[in-house]
This record gives structure tokens, sequence and C-alpha cells, in this order.
């Protein structure tokens, strides 16, 4: 992938688009202003949020994608780890909050993130029964960013 590709101004990564190798911004300061906007909205109603893994470049995709495929093998692998170029992780706009596993699921964080993340222009991937069209397995621990305007839209008609 030699540049990156943006639609209606979101920058796109999925397991078909990807981003440059030298794509290396590190974590977007904007995405982490409404990220602690965010956080503090959530404290009020009892809720902590905790970044667990922010921006991940390239080469450490690429070294923790590795790691799995000897663990589980390159099938299973890739129901849950990004190809290296093809994380959202790479953007700088995605954060996983609180834990990455399937304990994550039914906990006060998700039931809040699920209701609230949008508001503040996140959306939650991968979701649950899109794992055809996304290739993932359910993450609602992964958010990524993409502005108030397109959260809300995504949100409320379900795309
Ligand atoms: N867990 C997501 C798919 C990633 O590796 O970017
Ligand atoms: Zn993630």
């Amino acid at each position: 992938m030699e540049k990156p590709t943006y639609i209606n101004g979101i920058l796109i990564v999925n397991k078909d688009i990807g981003l440059p190798k030298t794509y290396n911004p590190g974590l977007s300061k904007k995405m982490l202003m409404a990220y602690y906007l965010m956080k503090m909205c959530a404290l009020k109603d009892g809720v902590k949020l905790k970044i667990i893994s922010g921006f991940r470049s390239y080469d450490y995709q690429e070294k923790i994608y590795n790691i799995y495929v000897k663990e589980f093998g390159e099938e299973k692998t890739n129901t849950f780890s990004a190809k290296p170029g093809h994380s959202e992780h790479q953007t700088g706009l995605a954060i996983d909050i609180c834990e990455d596993s399937d304990k994550f699921i039914g906990t006060k964080e998700d039931i809040w993130l699920q209701k609230n993340a949008y508001k503040f222009g996140f959306i939650i991937r991968y979701p649950k029964g899109e794992e055809e069209i996304t290739g993932y397995k359910y993450e609602p621990w992964h958010l990524r960013y993409v502005g108030r305007k397109h959260a809300k839209n995504i949100y409320c008609n379900d795309i």
C-alpha cells in the first residue's frame, strides 16, 4: 500500500485496505482529547475506562502477529489479529479499553461504551454478528475514533 485510503474523510483500514509500512503517526491528539472527555463522563457514572493498547507501528504489529501465528496458527490468528499494515492501531485512532479478551463482554465498562462511545466520536469495532464483513471476531473493547458526526451516523443507522 503506497498511501492511506480515505472515504468521506475517514481513514479506512481493514483486511483489504492497508497502510504504508512507513505510516507512523503515533497516537492522535484529537482522539485522545475525545477519550479523556469520555473517560471523565464515564467516571461520573462510576465506570473506569483505561487504555490498554493504543498506537502500534507496522513493525510492532508484525511482531505480535507473528507471535500469535506461532501459538495459534495463521487461520485462528486472522480472526483476532490484523496482519501488519492492516491494523487500525497503526492509524493512531484506535484504542483497546480495559481488557482485550472475552472477559470484557458484559462488564459495566462494556455496557457503558455500547451506549455512550458514539457521543464522543468512537465506534465499536468489531461488531457482533458482522464477522463475515469485518473478518474479525466480536471485539467490543476495540474503539475506533471517527469523529462525532460520523460516529453518530454509524451508530444511529447501524452501519
Ligand atoms: N485486534 C485487531 C483486529 C487488530 O489487531 O488490529
Ligand atoms: Zn484493538
